[in-house]
Order: C-alpha cells, then structure tokens, then sequence
C-alpha cells in the first residue's frame, strides 16, 4: 500500500453520542488522533472505499444465498479455522477467497492507516450480510434493528475491544444505521438497573463479558430507550467504508442490503485512550 494513502483518502470522522454530532475532516488529523476519536466513538468514513473488490468478485457475493437465516444470522469467514459458515452455495472456495481477501486487506490497511494498532489486533470472525436488513425475523436479543453495543454470546474476548470494518456492496441500497449514546453515557445512564459484577473485573475476565452480554441484553429489552434515545441517522452509501469500535458507538441497522464486515480484537493496552475502554470504564464503575 503507498506511504500516501492517509492523505490521498477522503475521509472523516463522525462523532456519535451528540445531539448535533462533530465532524473532523481527515486532512487535519494524524494516525494518532483518528484512533483517539475512534475510541472516543467515533465513525471513520470512508465515502470511497479504500478496498478493492473486482466487479467479478462483487456479482459473485451479489448471487450468494444464506443458508437457514434461522440459524445463522450471517455468512461467516473464519480464519482462524479457515472456514466459511452459513452460506449455501456450491464455490465455497471463491466465496472463501474473497472474504480472506477482504481480511487481509482490511488488516493491512489498519497496519498502515491506524499504525498505533499495528501489530496488536487479532482476528476475529468476518461477515458477510447478504439479506436485507429491514423487518428480519430474528429473536429480540438477535435483533440488529434494535440500538445495542456488541457483545458476542458464543466468543469471549475478554476485555479486548471491538473494531469493525464495513463496506456496503450493494450496487444501489444505502444502508442505515442509528446511533445512539456511547457506551460511556449508557454506562452512567444505566449503572444503577444493572447487577454489579461478582467477581473484580481484571482478575477475571470472563466476569467482562458476561457483564456485557447483559448489558447488550438490557439495552434491547429496554423499550423507553429504543423509542425516546438519542438517535441519529446516518446513510452509508453503496460503495463506502466506515470503521467503528462496535463495543462503545451503540448502533442499529435499520435497512441496507449485502455488506463485508471484519472484526479485529484489539487489547486495551495498545489504546491511545485506554481509559475509554469498557472494561477500564467498568473497573472504574465498580470500583
Ligand atoms: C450490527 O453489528 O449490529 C449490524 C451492523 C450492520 O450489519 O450494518
Ligand atoms: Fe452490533
């Protein structure tokens, strides 16, 4: 990737958790300080992306069904155990190769364009989500209509926060999503309807992310805040990228068809601003 890419990109960041949310023009901000807004909760914008994916490649995604949406909320790559699941198709070795594609890509531009982080993430599951997200059947903890910041039922990550890279594929839907509070405000907000963890929160870290799990759990069960929070609304456009640490920007899908998303676990040690991740938010909390 060129040495130029950080000013040859047109980005931005746009800050959540406002009435009237700041923007920050990419051409004013270093490395350093676009890590600091994202783990403050911002969203790094990307109205072109910076990935490539080859037209061939893109009507190939555009043709792929999921298998049993039942059972699985997305189509997953997962490089770890190089597998691909819930999708039903039968070139599961193209699909395979695009969405690592899509990973290593996606890594390498965090190496180069957030450097603070290179180096220190892990790979975690990617997506790729290719039924339209408006009025999905889904139970109500499942729900991705509904405001929530992420926590995952079958992986623990112990205390490492989440940062997500999407891109919308599709060659003509928006997708939208809602904002709402960050994970720092609905911590304050809600602290008091939560149970305190049982056991002090660096000496076991499972201890975080059942906390967690809660917490997602609670926020979608909680009817006054889906209706009357802070939202806002934001159109990421067929053909943009926007990345987002999804354990503190609480988010929604409203509507949108066919996205890449990979996850990367980065440790609150490498932070630039370890103080705002959760599990430091929470020790504080429950101190
Ligand atoms: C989510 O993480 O809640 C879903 C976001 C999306 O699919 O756009
Ligand atoms: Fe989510």
């Amino acid at each position: 990737m060129p040495a130029t890419l950080q000013t040859a990109l047109d980005y931005r960041v746009l800050m959540t958790g406002e009435e009237t949310p700041a923007e920050y023009s990419g051409d004013r901000l270093d490395a350093r300080e676009t890590c600091a807004l994202l783990e403050q909760g911002g969203i790094l914008y990307f109205p072109k992306t910076p990935f490539t994916l080859a037209p061939e490649e893109g009507a190939f995604l555009l043709n792929q069904r999921q298998a049993d949406s039942g059972r699985h909320k997305n189509i997953s790559y997962k490089a770890a155990q190089h597998k691909i699941s819930g999708a039903h198709t039968d070139d599961t070795s193209t699909l395979y190769r695009i969405m690592e594609d899509y990973c290593r890509q996606t890594g390498q531009f965090i190496d180069t364009f957030l450097s603070p982080y290179k180096g220190h993430w892990e790979l975690d599951y990617g997506s790729f989500r290719p039924l339209e997200e408006k009025n999905r059947a889904m139970r109500l903890r499942a729900r991705n209509d509904l405001l929530h910041v992420d926590s995952f039922p079958t992986r623990a990550t112990g205390g490492k926060r989440i940062l997500r890279v999407f891109t919308n594929i599709s060659p003509d839907i928006l997708r939208i999503w809602n904002t709402s509070e960050t994970f720092e405000q609905l911590l304050d907000r809600f602290q008091s309807q939560m149970k305190p963890p049982k056991t002090s929160w660096l000496s076991t870290r499972p201890a975080y992310d059942r906390w967690m799990m809660q917490f997602h759990n609670h926020l979608k069960e909680n009817r006054r805040f889906q209706e009357r929070g802070l939202k806002n609304r934001w159109e990421f456009p067929p053909g943009s990228s926007w990345l987002v640490y999804t354990d503190f920007v609480s988010h929604a899908v409203l509507s949108g068809q066919y996205a890449l998303e990979q996850t990367f676990l980065i440790d609150q040690t490498h932070q630039v601003m370890p103080e705002k991740a959760p599990i430091n938010l929470l020790a504080s909390a429950y101190r």
